[in-house]
């Protein structure tokens, strides 16, 4: 076994980093969620984002994927910065996110679900189908064949006219996961999608970010506490707490950690 993970120490210069930030903070009132918090996520990698319960992981998202706005820092993506964009501009560039808890629409299809996903995503104009659920537009062919593709990927096709308000926890977390694969990105970020999902569904969650990220060439960013998942996918591994940069490297590593050991402790005690 190696004793320095492949990723760990690059810096974001490296023409391998797609994605990186330096120095961001968020405080709610006292709170610093993020502190001064840096990472770099590598070309074709799945990197884990670890961390006890408000260590500040999905206020990072936020930041990155401009939905929250930092006090200071930088957010840099292909090289530019994007600090300033917006969240559909930043998605437009190929920065796709989920959130911890599932947005979808419950009283639209999953077929509808997806069709509405690059509208959402995209900050457009929701179209009439978010007002006429069930009157799918097969106008647009182009949208519609990609939804039938993604259905597919995600196994989700036997339930594509299901409505989504009947699907389980874990079908709604593979729904979302699902509805990133509507625009054209390469940089996926997910919040917690382990959570609530049943160990077969679980199975099928792991296979599709192996799959995207073997076959179609996707990087991840997770979050998530499922330790096991982690394990199997991630490196490098980050952890996080109280909105720092705690320690970077291989899950093995990352576990026998000391300083890990002590932050989930702490958090814990
Ligand atoms: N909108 C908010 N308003 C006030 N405090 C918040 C808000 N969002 C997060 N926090 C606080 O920021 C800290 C980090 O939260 P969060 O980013 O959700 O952590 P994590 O995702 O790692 O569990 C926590 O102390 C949380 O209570
Ligand atoms: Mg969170």
């Amino acid at each position: 076994m190696s004793l320095v993970s492949p990723h760990d120490r690059v810096g974001p210069d490296d023409p391998r980093v797609l994605l990186s930030a330096e120095g961001l903070t968020r405080r709610f009132g006292g709170v610093r969620a993020v502190d001064d918090m840096r990472f770099s996520l590598c070309e074709g990698s799945i990197t884990g984002l670890i961390g006890p319960n408000g260590a500040g992981k999905s206020t990072l998202f936020n930041l990155v994927t401009g939905v929250d706005r930092s006090s200071s820092g930088s957010v840099t993506l292909f090289g530019e910065d994007i600090t300033k964009l917006r969240p559909y501009q930043r998605a437009r560039k190929g920065m796709i996110r989920t959130f911890q808890l599932s947005r979808e629409f419950g009283r639209l299809t999953v077929l509808e679900n997806l069709m509405l996903a690059p509208q959402q995503q995209l900050g457009e104009r929701l179209p009439a189908i978010f007002f006429q659920p069930g009157a799918v537009r097969r106008s647009d062919d182009a949208v519609y064949e990609r939804a039938l593709e993604v259905l597919q990927i995600s196994r989700l096709e036997p339930l594509r006219d299901e409505y989504a308000a009947n699907l389980s926890g874990g079908q709604k977390k593979l729904l979302e996961l699902a509805r990133t694969l509507m625009i054209e990105c390469s940089i996926i970020l997910l919040d917690e999608p382990g959570a609530g999902v049943n160990p077969a569904l679980m199975q099928t969650l792991r296979d599709m970010i192996v799959e995207l990220n073997r076959d179609h060439g996707k990087t991840f960013m997770i979050v998530e506490h499922d330790m096991d998942l982690i394990a199997a996918l991630c490196d490098p591994v980050i952890v996080m707490t109280e909105g720092r940069h705690l320690m970077e490297g291989s899950f093995d590593e990352v576990r026998s950690d000391p300083r890990v050991i002590e932050a989930y402790l702490g958090g814990a005690a």
